[in-house]
């Protein structure tokens, strides 16, 4: 469906397809000096030592959790208010998700007391996620894991060049994970970055995104000895060229995108202020956000189905973030996870719904998205009412 007001678009033009034909033209495609200079550009953006360019946000996720030495027994406490890849990467490592709730109906990021409460001694990480690019309570946060030893995670894949106490997100803990999937804030298509402070963790990231091995394909090409030894196990994680040249024109948009992001939320936020049925979470944020999404939180009398569906039925692409982790069937059948174990997030989980949030959105078009909802809001509302009534 060619959606009227799509949920995300691609801020490209003549300057990413010029970056690609020039992959093309030098005719080097895989992991090289393109990914070199891309990972030194995010570095830098970010005020942090190390950046790892990957395949993707799992990826980086998966290589924090190995850097760090979560491994078979051990336990990491993980929202279950994020992407699924957030625990599955936990899982890869054989260790198990101990799922933390939300703050509160505003603030949909971890709760650091349920983090507290969650903490056995077989804890061996907490990865936070920066919930629609809003950071997390990280002095609450680090201030928990810090007494106890224990490394921090932040999944970053909202949250590129969100700010905090003068910090960039991604660096308060042992790493930061990004991810550049299409529609993120900064989209390549497919692509990662792990950034660290630690020089271990980096070079772990390093040699384990290319299967472990002592040198990477790059090295090899322009050195004159092909030989090389596996020192640990490996995967292929690695960027490319042409992601890595899609990385680099995005970057340099990114402070102007997240600025224009920022102008759209206020936007919502101004328009939806007094609306009955639903509310935006985040009134008072932490920091600088960088807004990869805006959610709203309907009232529990609105039906969910029937308030996206009059929206989908005008061409107003809606989605939803999240179907909480813990209720998917998977991690019920494995980790025994059942219902009212989270209950914020489960009624956020049942009552969010994510508007169209990209750089290129018009007012006019947010207007319009926010005249949808409040006709959806107030329609559902009536047809539940009058569904109960013949329901008796
Ligand atoms: C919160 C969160 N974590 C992790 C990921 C995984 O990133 P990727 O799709 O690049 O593997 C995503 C994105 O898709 C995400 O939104």
């Amino acid at each position: 469906m060619a959606w009227r007001v799509p949920l995300a678009e691609i801020d490209f033009d003549e300057a990413e397809s010029r970056a690609v034909l020039d992959v093309l033209e030098r005719r080097w495609l895989t992991m090289g000096p393109v990914t070199e200079r891309f990972e030194a550009a995010f570095a830098e953006a970010l005020g942090v030592r190390h950046a790892v360019a990957v395949s993707s946000g799992t990826a980086a996720l998966h290589l924090a959790c190995l850097a760090i030495g979560v491994g078979p027994g051990d336990e990491v406490i993980v929202p279950s208010l994020t992407f699924v890849a957030t625990a599955n990467a936990i899982i890869y490592c054989g260790a198990t998700p101990v799922f933390a709730d939300v703050t509160s109906d505003a603030d949909w990021t971890v709760s650091p007391s349920d983090i507290e409460q969650k903490i056995t001694p077989r804890t061996a990480a907490i990865v936070v996620m920066h919930y629609g690019g809003y950071p997390c309570d990280m002095a609450a946060i680090l201030d928990a894991a810090s007494r106890r030893g224990i490394p921090v995670i932040e999944d970053c894949a909202h949250a590129p060049l969100a700010r905090l106490d003068g910090r960039a997100l991604g660096t308060f803990g042992a790493a930061g994970c990004f991810s550049f999937y299409t529609n993120k804030n900064l989209a390549v298509g497919e692509g990662g970055m792990l950034v660290a402070n630690d020089g271990a963790v980096a070079e772990f990231a390093r040699r384990t995104r290319c299967h472990g091995m002592s040198s990477d394909c790059y090295q090899r090409h322009c050195g004159a000895h092909p030989l090389y030894d596996v020192v640990g196990l490996g995967y292929n994680y690695r960027l490319d060229e042409i992601h890595a040249a899609l990385g680099l024109v995005q970057l340099g948009k990114l402070e102007r995108n997240n600025a224009r992001r920022a102008a759209i939320a206020a936007q919502y936020r101004a328009r939806l202020d007094g609306l009955e049925g639903a509310t935006m979470p985040f009134a008072q944020p932490r920091g600088e956000p960088v807004h990869h999404i805006a959610p709203v939180f309907l009232d529990e009398g609105v039906d969910r189905a029937a308030c996206m569906g009059a929206l989908h039925a005008q061409g107003i692409q809606t989605s939803v973030h999240y179907t909480p982790v813990h209720l998917f069937q998977y991690y019920r059948e494995r980790f025994g996870c059942t219902e009212g174990m989270l209950p914020t997030t489960e009624r956020i989980g049942r009552q969010e719904v994510t508007l169209p949030l990209h750089p290129l959105l018009t007012a006019d078009a947010v207007d319009d998205v926010v005249g949808a909802l409040a006709e959806a809001c107030g329609g559902a509302r009536r047809e539940r009412s009058e569904a109960s009534v013949i329901g008796g």
